[in-house]
């Protein structure tokens, strides 16, 4: 997909004090007009967000979400697409240059909707910096989430017949993925004691996803009924998402227009592990990440460990 820098129409200046002009942000070729309709978005009461960067495990958090918002529906969460129930913004958009098949589907959705973006803050519905809605972002180890999303652009089509440490050198070669991406986590993480905000990451839900389910729950003022629970924790086991038609993302799968996808497929849930990188990219390639991500961090004046909540402040 083609990229270009895009300008939010206007910046969420009264959450974050920063210099907005200069924040660089990246689209799709020729969105602004998408982009400005999704600024001035008309939100509903009782809508709740999940926002991440890809890979991050938004999956895995919207299928909890979801089933909290619909009193733990197992049944329809087994029958229908994730992404039927719980729709990604931008997806329709993306694939279909068609900003009617991303907005089509929210509005005849019932309330309450759980809508998905990728989006960073100032190019999310300007509505939702008014503090109002309950938005969920979930962060990961970039690393780990760059190596799973080589696989799922693998499968994609976009980067069949490109090798992991291809991939890598490419994405390292400037710092500008790594910029997109850390201030993308960073600008949610200086919000995260905000009431409307709740911040989590993968390496918090693998450790104690009993944990963060409460959390959460708390957060969205939806009590889990004890007999609930263990129901839930096997739903969203590792184990049961991968076998889980529903989650792991065939509706989408189904519409890829690359010329390449399907050629080489990975499952969407595929390995779900914590520092998994160590083992697939070569020592150089990992030091050369992390001397990137550092300095990138530098500049933000954030450190990994605070972003993937690592260490309390
Ligand atoms: P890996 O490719 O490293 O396995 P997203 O939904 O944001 O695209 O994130 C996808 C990642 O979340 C994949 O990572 C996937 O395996 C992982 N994932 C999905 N469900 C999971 C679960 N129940 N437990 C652990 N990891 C899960």
């Amino acid at each position: 997909m083609e990229r270009e820098q895009v300008t939010p129409r206007s910046y969420p200046t009264n959450l974050i004090d920063k210099d907005w002009a200069n924040r660089k942000h990246m689209g799709k070729k020729n969105s602004q007009s998408f982009l400005n309709a999704v600024h001035d978005m008309e939100l509903r009461d009782d809508d709740v967000w999940i926002v991440t960067l890809p890979k991050c495990g938004t999956t895995w958090m919207q299928e909890f979400l979801w089933l909290l918002l619909n009193d733990f529906d197992f049944e329809a969460a087994l029958a229908t697409d994730q992404e039927i129930r719980t729709p990604f913004l931008e997806f329709g958009f993306l694939v279909h240059d068609d900003g009617e098949r991303s907005f089509g589907p929210l509005r005849v959705l019932k309330s309450p909707r759980l809508i998905k973006s990728h989006y960073p803050l100032a190019l999310l519905p300007s509505k939702l910096w008014e503090g109002k809605h309950k938005v969920i972002y979930v962060f990961r180890n970039p690393i780990d989430a760059w190596v799973s999303g080589y696989y799922h652009g693998v499968t994609l089509g976009f980067y069949y017949g490109k090798t992991l440490n291809q991939y890598f050198d490419e994405i390292l070669s400037t710092d500008d993925f790594a910029t997109e991406k850390i201030q993308h986590a960073h600008e949610f993480y200086q919000l995260r004691n905000k009431p409307w905000i709740f911040y989590t990451t993968f390496e918090r839900m693998k450790k104690d996803l009993r944990g963060v389910i409460v959390e959460v729950s708390r957060f969205l003022n939806k009590p889990i009924p004890e007999q609930q629970m263990e129901r839930l924790l096997k739903h969203l086991s590792f184990e049961e998402m991968k076998k889980n038609p529903t989650t792991n993302h065939r509706w989408e799968m189904a519409q890829a227009v690359h010329k390449n996808a399907g050629k080489e497929e990975h499952p969407f849930v595929r390995r779900g592990e914590v520092n998994g990188y160590k083992d697939e990219l070569q020592p150089e390639q990992i030091e050369k990440a992390n001397e990137c991500i550092k300095r990138v961090l530098e500049k933000n004046n954030v450190t990994l460990d605070e972003l993937l909540l690592l260490k309390d402040s």
